[in-house]
């Protein structure tokens, strides 16, 4: 199901195509110092502002903030999809694209994984309805699971006591280095194998095609983890799948509705009950790949939370991915304590229908999560509201981010223009006229010294590391950002170069670190460093002055009532604050 183009292969057309060669395609450029200069496609302007560094393999419009790679070119240019790009360039720079795993055919190697897991799925199946697999159906029977069900979604049980399935896949003359690979099989450090889904019920995961790429495995017991998935592999993807979706197709596409819920149990539930539509995104937070494939499905997307905090922070967060991806999904909310499963078997199909029937669009829900109480202070409704305006900067498509705009406005009670200004310049084409120099302004949405500390990182290893060592990004103001360096810091561990790391981040994002990489690169590491440090500097004296005002609030407070310990605590923590300055970066 997933088309995912590995990242070396990714690396070779990134570093097989001259971006300066590409643009100029569409664009006329002259040589400016160290980069390339011309007038932006992306908006009209007079005085050029469109920047490509050939070197960097990246390119950004000073005046509208649009950046990128030479995918993120080709895409916002030709209005393509990154997928698209892809395959455009490769064409171009003669770069083989492996077979796209929808296709499902020619691949060898992928042929022999995926016959593996047939196979590993007819013993598992055949063992549940076998007599050892008796106390794994009486499991199931307990769940309230029925076994038009289980044979719906091809549930099997891997049984206990050693290499069952390991010799099953040896006599079908099915390759053990392949079964470890898809995680299947496990081997002891003596060299023997093992099953690795041991004493487990085994739930299949397919792709649309209906291919098995991976299983799931829920111990009877209270044995840990509870769930065992299969590893990451070529055939799987864990932020990518939606479990159930093959199984559920014909019934999403009737109904035109989509449930995601966590886990496979909560999926059999709510089919079980007649709720057909569901699917599960596996227990991760819904991703933007995953979105986007139910959207393909149905026209209704609803995602199911538990009803308490974490629930709501989840609810929050996907409509962040909303936001990123461009597709307008909705919210449904158990009530405290209760998951699908549990909430349909004791309240019914009914009182679950009531509960989608009231999902609100996760937009809604996103800025009433976040408008403060009636009683908020100043400081308190300013951070809402930057918090806000940072997330509908994601939103790419400007006449979507109007709409909310407006609407999140009305709801904050501030002033439209407010949420517009601390926008990224992109959408200020629209709203706002360029200040004199005819320059972006997108840097009110992240603090400058949080911007171009992730841009030292993402240049520079060693600054990559004092960061994260440090444990900075956690200080940081933009969440958005201190998320970026943190995939900054992954990525530069496992080598990655800075197009890679940029086609990964959310666009907003990934705009306005181009800004910085072609603009004055610090050419020396001393230089890098030397900015690394006086940024880390200014956050750390933000940290500190917002720990400090929280103290002394604390103090009032403490002195209000009466609490002499209280305060003289609060002042003890203080004056560590004012030691700790003096001596923390010396
Ligand atoms: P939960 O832990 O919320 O499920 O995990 P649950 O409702 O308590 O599980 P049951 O009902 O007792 O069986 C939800 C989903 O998260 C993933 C699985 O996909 C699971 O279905 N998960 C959970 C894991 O991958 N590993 C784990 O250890 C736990
Ligand atoms: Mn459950």
């Amino acid at each position: 199901m997933s088309s995912r183009v590995p990242d070396d292969i990714l690396q070779s057309i990134r570093e097989r195509t001259s971006i300066v060669e590409l643009i100029s395609g569409y664009v006329t450029l002259r040589k400016a110092g160290r980069n390339h200069l011309g007038l932006c496609p992306f908006h009209a302007e007079k005085t050029p502002s469109f920047t490509v560094s050939e070197e960097r393999g990246l390119f950004h419009c000073f005046g509208c903030g649009a950046g990128g790679t030479v995918f993120t070119f080709l895409m916002k240019a030709n209005r393509i999809e990154f997928r698209d790009a892809v395959e455009q360039l490769a064409k171009r720079a003669g770069v083989r694209l492996p077979q796209t795993q929808d296709l499902g055919s020619g691949n060898p190697v992928r042929q022999e994984l995926l016959a593996i897991n047939e196979a590993a799925q007819a013993y598992f199946a055949e063992a549940l309805r076998s007599p050892r697999g008796a106390q794994a159906r009486n499991y199931l029977k307990s769940r309230g699971v029925g076994d038009s069900i289980l044979s719906m979604y091809g549930v099997g049980f891997c049984p206990p006591g050693g290499a069952g399935l390991a010799q099953s896949l040896a006599a079908k003359r099915l390759s053990l280095p392949r079964a470890l690979e898809l995680g299947l099989v496990g081997r002891r450090n003596d060299g023997s194998t093992y099953d690795r889904f041991w004493d487990r019920i085994t739930f299949p995961i397919r792709d649309i095609g209906g291919r098995i790429i991976g299983f799931g495995g829920r111990t009877l017991g209270n044995n840990h983890p509870k769930y065992l998935n299969s590893p990451e592999s070529t055939l799987f993807h864990k932020g990518e799948v939606l479990y159930g979706l093959f199984e559920a197709r014909q019934a999403i596409r009737g109904a035109e509705r989509l449930v995601v819920v966590e886990g496979y149990l909560d999926v059999l539930a709510l089919v079980e009950s007649g709720i057909e539509y569901a699917v599960a995104s596996l227990g991760t937070a819904l991703g933007a790949t995953q979105l986007r494939l139910a959207k393909r499905f149905a026209s209704e997307v609803i995602a199911f939370f538990d009803g308490d905090r974490a629930g709501q922070n989840a609810a929050a967060r996907a409509f962040a991915v909303c936001a990123e991806t461009g597709v307008w999904g909705l919210g449904a909310f158990l009530p405290d304590g209760f998951d699908p499963d549990t909430f349909v078997r004791s309240h019914g199909k009914a009182a679950t229908l009531a509960l989608l029937q009231h999902a609100v669009p996760l937009a809604d829900f996103f800025v009433q999560f976040n408008t403060p109480d009636a009683g908020a202070s100043i400081p308190q409704r300013a951070r809402a509201v930057q918090k806000v305006a940072e997330v509908l900067g994601l939103v790419r498509d400007p006449v979507q981010f109007s709409l909310l705009a407006t609407k999140a406005a009305q709801q904050l009670g501030v002033d439209e223009n407010v949420l517009r200004v601390r926008l990224p310049s992109r959408h200020r084409t629209l709203t706002a006229a360029p200040d004199e120099q005819g320059r972006s302004q997108n840097l009110t949405v992240f603090r400058p010294e949080e911007v171009q500390l992730v841009e030292v990182m993402a240049l520079d290893d060693n600054v990559a590391k004092l960061v994260l060592g440090r444990q900075l990004l956690e200080g940081f103001e933009s969440e958005v950002l201190a998320e970026a360096g943190r995939q900054i810091g992954s990525a530069r561990r496992d080598g990655q170069d800075v197009g890679s790391i940029l086609d990964k981040l959310p666009g907003v994002v990934a705009e306005r670190l181009t800004a910085g990489l072609v603009g004055q690169i610090p050419a020396s590491m001393a230089d890098r460093m030397q900015i690394a440090e006086q940024c880390m500097a200014r956050i750390d004296a933000r940290k500190r002055k917002k720990e400090g005002r929280a103290l002394r609030e604390q103090i009032q407070r403490a002195e209000a009532r009466g609490d002499r310990s209280g305060s003289l605590e609060a002042l003890r923590r203080v004056s560590e604050l004012r030691h700790r300055r003096g001596s923390q970066w010396g």
